[in-house]
């Protein structure tokens, strides 16, 4: 699909809503770089986790005077045609999907100086637009003057139902009640946090999938993509 010009789009929305689902399918179609940012601050929870940062609290002064150290990049593994998280020189792809980093990255993310060396992180790599953005702030903080803003959202079970069969699918031992507690905890801290709560920007188009299907949600994103942004015929193709 072409567009008629360079641009940046921005995917906030609610804890495992699909956010990631669309933002892969819309880089691929435009070929644009897909960037994952609650990767960037699960990534910040797993060095806490493994620098002895998190006890029974965070360490946060602890944690934002090592902020230097945590060096986090994407690498595209060309075998699984997708990218993954490095930490420091490590995968940590699987290791900052598991439960504990989800129990812990709520309060990390609450860190304004967390957030402030992440966020400028995201704009460097948004120079150049070409880029699919998902998280909480994108278009709020990240780029406010991003072309075009999703803000995607669904029901806490529904979202808990499709987390909890994504977590089962990879073996891990969690029960449905869990699942549907840290979601509902993650919304609450992220919507009511002081820095940044998540929130649809006031230009954002917000999509509620809670009875759509990947591809029909997908479906909307293109028809969104080719009004905005269309090129006559050619951009459907
Ligand atoms: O999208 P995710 O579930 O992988 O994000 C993990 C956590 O990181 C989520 O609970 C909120 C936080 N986050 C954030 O505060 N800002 C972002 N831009 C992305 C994620």
């Amino acid at each position: 699909m072409k567009l008629n010009k360079d641009i940046i789009i921005a995917i906030d929305g609610h804890a495992s809503c699909g956010k990631s689902t669309l933002a892969k399918q819309l880089a691929s179609t435009l070929g644009y770089t897909y960037i994952d940012t609650g990767a960037m601050y699960r990534s910040v929870t797993l060095y806490a986790m493994q620098a002895g940062l998190i006890t029974d609290h965070v360490h946060t002064q602890e944690l934002i005077n090592e902020l230097n150290k945590i060096h986090i990049e994407f690498r595209y593994n060309a075998k699984l045609q997708k990218a993954e998280t490095y930490l420091n020189g490590k995968n940590v792809e699987e290791q900052i999907r598991g439960m504990e980093v989800s129990d812990w990255v709520s309060p990390i993310a609450e860190i304004a100086e967390v957030r402030a060396h992440l966020v400028h992180l995201q704009q460097q790599m948004g120079k150049n637009k070409r880029i699919v953005m998902d998280g909480r702030d994108i278009g709020t903080v990240v780029f406010p003057q991003a072309e075009l803003k999703l803000f995607l959202t669904a029901s806490a079970q529904e979202r808990a139902r499709r987390r909890f069969l994504e977590l089962k699918q990879k073996g891990q031992d969690v029960s449905f009640e869990q699942v549907l507690q840290n979601v509902e905890q993650r919304d609450r801290i992220d919507s009511t946090r002081a820095v940044s709560p998540l929130k649809p920007a006031s230009d954002a188009i917000i999509i509620d999938n809670t009875n759509l299907n990947i591809e029909e949600q997908f479906a909307v994103a293109v028809s969104i993509l080719s009004v905005r942004f269309g090129n006559g015929i050619d951009c459907l193709l």
